[in-house]
């Protein structure tokens, strides 16, 4: 489902973030992407979304070489990819409501069906009495779930999350890896990148580590 085939990215200015990588990440796993800070793991994630292009060798994504796809292409593809990044890009000046909604509108969703589906998923990440509520409002690990609703709303084949614990307590982040685990039984294939493996181990079927940008054997 996920294949990178000797993928090399070098940014401008000339730092090489990976250095051949090369994996395979089947239908339905659960993949943990750990290693240091400044190991590659966001520059990873981003490939697999075509938020970056690699500078060297392709990166697979349901068969599709997107490090080369157009423009136009490109919201296709994120259709099937839920992401949550580190900054959560939530949209403050809109309610919870608005924010989970937001990825079906842009997609043409009629109303009633995306109001569903909103509830669904603010009811999964425990947020079903805040719909109401502005993101400054909620706490961090609020406002992390809010940005796990919005990337799931659109139920998506691969779930990409980048320190989606980062900030937050030790149960709360084990409840949080208990939700990835649920979302996983139901088929959806998790890459998420974590500097605390140990967290993940327990639901994980493959960890990838990364230092200064190799994947280690
Ligand atoms: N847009 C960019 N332009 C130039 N260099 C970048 C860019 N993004 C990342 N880098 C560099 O690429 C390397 C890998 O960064 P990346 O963000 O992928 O690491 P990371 O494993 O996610 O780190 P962290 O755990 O701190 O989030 C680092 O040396 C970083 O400085
Ligand atoms: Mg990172």
């Amino acid at each position: 489902m996920i294949t990178f085939s000797q993928v090399t990215k070098r940014y401008r200015g000339g730092t090489e973030a990976l250095k051949e990588v090369s994996f395979t990440i089947e239908t339905g796993e659960l993949a943990i992407l750990s290693g240091p800070s400044g190991a590659g793991k966001t520059t990873l994630l981003k490939l697999i979304a075509a938020i970056e292009r690699p500078t060297q060798g392709s990166v697979l994504v349901h068969g599709q070489n997107v490090g080369k796809l157009t423009r136009g292409a490109v919201p296709y593809l994120r259709r099937n990819i839920g992401m949550v990044f580190q900054e959560g890009r939530l949209l403050f000046d809109r309610n919870v409501f608005e924010n989970v909604i937001l990825p079906l509108r842009i997609i043409g969703m009629p109303h009633k069906e995306a109001a569903k589906r909103v509830r669904a998923a603010l009811d999964k990440v425990g947020l079903l009495h805040r719909e109401k509520a502005q993101p400054i409002t909620l706490s961090g690990g609020e406002q992390q779930r809010l940005a796990i609703a919005r990337a799931i709303v659109n139920r998506p084949a691969i779930l990409i999350a980048d320190e989606p614990t980062g900030n937050l307590d030790p149960e709360y982040a084990a409840q949080l890896m208990d939700m990835f685990a649920a979302f996983n039984q139901v088929g959806v294939t998790l890459v998420i990148a974590t500097h605390d493996p140990g967290l993940a181990a327990r639901a994980a079927s493959r960890v990838l580590h990364l230092r200064d940008g190799v994947l280690q054997a």
